[in-house]
């Protein structure tokens, strides 16, 4: 285990994201006691200058969220760790600033010298991560040691956050900037929806349950979709969200990981590597998305945010289907689908099998077996199956076995995805983090389709803000062989 002084530096501290998901998540972490006051100290980087006291007044009202039962001294204490240094992104002196602050603090908290861990957050816009690593690389590094694996010591890593990039070239070149500066191990890319429960739970769900082992393939599933809906359009972030849309906001990266998980081989071992070298098999396994195969949405009234173009062109929804070449999922379509203000908030993963053949109860009347996995909100795994009607008919019915996170994990706290890959980013484990080579093929599935749209040469089709998008996605599931189910 490593111990000694840790630094946790984040940057864009004012923003957003650093707001409401880093700052909390490290308060929890505190709070559970994996950040050890006697090791850690925590610090706010940006470009306002404010004092320390004023960045913890502006972070104090996010750290007590819904799911915190921690009393208000654990937040003073918890404040007492985060310090302030403002500076720019691409000025030395910043850079020098900061690192003679976290200099001074490695001094006061460590008696050895080479146990030092300095943690960069970026939790800032993509167009400044070059000049940020750049300066981090010349200025901030640890001492002592450039990179050791962890158990020798001291270590400077880098935690980035999406969009890394906005095309395969550009993600390239993102990549190879990053690249010349931090070697792979330094370099923690965070997708959030790999730090979900139900998330983490795929490989266990598929590896180690005899039920789907002989199950999982092309024999015998005929559809798989993995959706997110959301109940909310873009407010506030119009900005950011039209330069990008709903396809690299959310499918190429949050929907695409899932994908990977649900359609990828076993891994030789539990080992980071191992995992994402299955992960970057599958996803090089993808063929060409087919025009015929997409539907793009964009909700009415996107365009009145004055952030966003009054001729915009961006999806707000879209469903695309994706399909793999290999021998498990020959034929099988993977149904992406993601939308903003749309009727509900959900994302789950439903994976439908085929007809019984030969069937002698008409189950066709009540729907196929289902296996849901719900991922948010309220976890839970359920299957529809067909059983008898409780009765003395010989009727059949479909009914749920159902596995409810709530009720069954009464009391137990599911942490959320933030903290949980902070949490592996201190202990180096990057399990749950974006290779370098799986960015490339989730880029190389989505760029000719995403030009197509930058182009203009695809259209959005408006739909009805609470809807469940344009009519035409519900067809095109329909036409990939998805049959609605009834029930839950
Ligand atoms: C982010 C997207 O990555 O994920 C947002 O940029 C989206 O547009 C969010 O709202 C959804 O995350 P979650 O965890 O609330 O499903």
């Amino acid at each position: 285990a490593e111990t000694g002084c840790l630094s946790i530096i984040v940057l864009g501290a004012s923003g957003d994201l650093a707001k409401k998901k880093t700052f909390p998540a490290l308060f929890h972490l505190y709070c559970q006691g994996f950040l050890p006051p006697n090791e850690v100290h925590i610090f706010g980087y940006a470009r306002t200058k404010i004092s320390d006291d004023e960045l913890r007044n502006r972070i104090r009202g996010y750290l007590l969220g819904e799911r915190s039962s921690s009393p208000s001294e654990d937040v003073s204490e918890f404040l007492k760790l985060v310090k302030y240094v403002s500076g720019s992104y691409d000025s030395a002196e910043g850079f020098q600033l900061l690192d003679k602050e976290i200099a001074m603090h490695e001094i006061s908290k460590s008696s050895q010298e080479v146990s030092c861990r300095r943690l960069f957050y970026l939790a800032l816009p993509p167009s400044v991560y070059p000049s940020v690593c750049r300066m981090i690389r010349k200025y901030c590094m640890n001492k002592y040691i450039r990179y050791f694996p962890a158990d020798l010591g001291g270590w400077t890593r880098v935690v980035v956050e999406k969009p890394f990039g906005k095309d395969l070239d550009s993600a390239e070149l993102l990549s190879s900037q990053i690249g010349e500066l931090f070697d792979e191990p330094q370099i923690y890319r965070i997708d959030h929806y790999l730090g979900k429960e139900l998330v983490q739970n795929l490989l266990v769900l598929r590896f180690a349950n005899r039920f789907f082992l002989p199950l999982w393939n092309r024999d015998n599933i005929d559809n798989v979709q993995i959706v997110f809906r959301e109940d909310f359009g873009t407010e506030g972030r119009g900005g950011y969200f039209d330069e990008y849309g709903i396809i690299r906001d959310i499918i190429q990266n949050h929907l695409l990981q899932v994908f990977c998980l649900v359609a990828m081989e076993k891994p030789v071992s539990l080992k980071p590597e191992h995992i994402r070298d299955e992960k970057v098999k599958v996803l090089q396994s993808v063929l060409p998305i087919k025009d015929e195969e997409v539907v793009l949405g964009q909700y009415e009234g996107y365009r009145d945010d004055p952030t966003v173009p009054d001729q915009s062109n961006t999806p707000t929804f879209a469903t695309v289907i994706l399909r793999i070449h290999n021998e498990r999922w020959e034929g099988v379509p993977f149904i992406l689908k993601a939308g903003k203000a749309l009727n509900s908030r959900k994302a789950e993963i439903r994976v439908q099998f085929k007809d019984v053949p030969g069937d002698i109860f008409k189950c066709e009347k009540q729907g196929r077996n289902e296996f849901v996995i719900r991922l948010q909100p309220s976890e839970a795994m359920y299957m529809k199956l067909t059983v008898k009607q409780p009765g003395l008919e010989m009727s059949t019915v479909q009914s749920e076995l159902d596995l409810s996170y709530k009720q069954r994990y009464q009391g137990v706290m599911i942490p959320e995805a933030y903290e949980r890959l902070i949490l592996d980013t201190i202990r180096c484990d990057q399990q749950h983090f974006v290779r370098r080579d799986e960015l490339k093929a989730a880029w190389e599935i989505f760029t000719p389709l995403l030009h197509r749209i930058d182009n203009g040469e695809m259209k959005p089709t408006p739909y009805q803000q609470g809807s469940r998008g344009p009519t035409e996605a519900d067809e095109l599931s329909a036409k990939a062989g998805y049959v609605q189910t009834h029930g839950y």
